[in-house]
């Protein structure tokens, strides 16, 4: 299964069972600050001109981590840094290969799994983007490869442009994804159909 659906995450958790899925990988929104009086605020209202972000860049209530933490099995909780999270062995770093000291160079993900740490280099500048902060699919395929095993059922509650639906679906993993707004899940839906069609023509051209 690979299924994604326009609602509020709280709504959805509230009515899941006791972990329900074996893995959560999520990236809520960190809520920064967007004074642009100050150079991270100057720089974030750059960044963020592709999109409206304010209408969404709320940090999580306690209850989204109370449920997170009951719906899922482990969990991978980008922005860890910004959330109030117990101690973790097995952080992963996303460095981003950007030069600029101004800009954020790296991204951190708590996890609840008991491994050494992870560090994963990939440049995103470049190619089209559906979501001001949209993370890689091989991000994402980076951490299933070593994250989830076969079968696993993956939970994704603030699915943006949808790149860990997309890494789940060539994985072959079973996913559940949540979008709160209609226009970034319209995007992402886009997104996953096109991806999903290239690679059944790509399939069917080698059968
Ligand atoms: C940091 S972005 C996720 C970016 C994503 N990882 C990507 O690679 O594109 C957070 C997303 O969560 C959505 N969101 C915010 N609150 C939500 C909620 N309560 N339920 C579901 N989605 C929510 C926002 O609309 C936004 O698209």
């Amino acid at each position: 299964m690979n299924a994604a659906y326009n609602m509020d995450c709280m709504e959805a958790m509230r009515s899941m069972p006791d972990k329900a899925f074996d893995l959560a990988v999520v990236d809520p929104p960190y809520g920064l600050p967007r004074d642009s009086s100050n150079d991270r605020g100057k720089l974030k209202s750059r960044i963020f001109n592709q999109g409206n972000i304010s209408r969404w860049d709320k940090p999580p209530i306690k209850e989204y981590f109370d449920e997170l933490f009951r719906v899922s099995k482990n969990q991978i909780i980008w922005g860890g840094n910004y959330f109030d999270l117990p101690p973790c062995r097995c952080f992963v770093v996303w460095d981003k290969l950007q030069p600029w000291e101004n800009f954020s160079r790296c991204e951190y993900a708590w996890t609840s799994f008991d491994m050494p740490s992870k560090l994963f280099a990939f440049d995103n500048r470049y190619g089209n983007k559906i979501h001001p902060t949209q993370k890689p699919i091989e991000l994402y395929a980076y951490l299933l490869a070593r994250f989830a095993k076969p079968g696993d059922k993956i939970l994704d509650t603030h699915l943006g442009s949808g790149s860990s639906r997309i890494a789940a679906y060539d994985a072959g993993l079973d996913f559940t994804g949540y979008e709160i707004d209609p226009e970034y899940f319209k995007a992402q839906e886009e997104r996953f159909e096109a991806h999903a069609a290239q690679l059944s023509l790509f399939v069917g051209g080698n059968t």
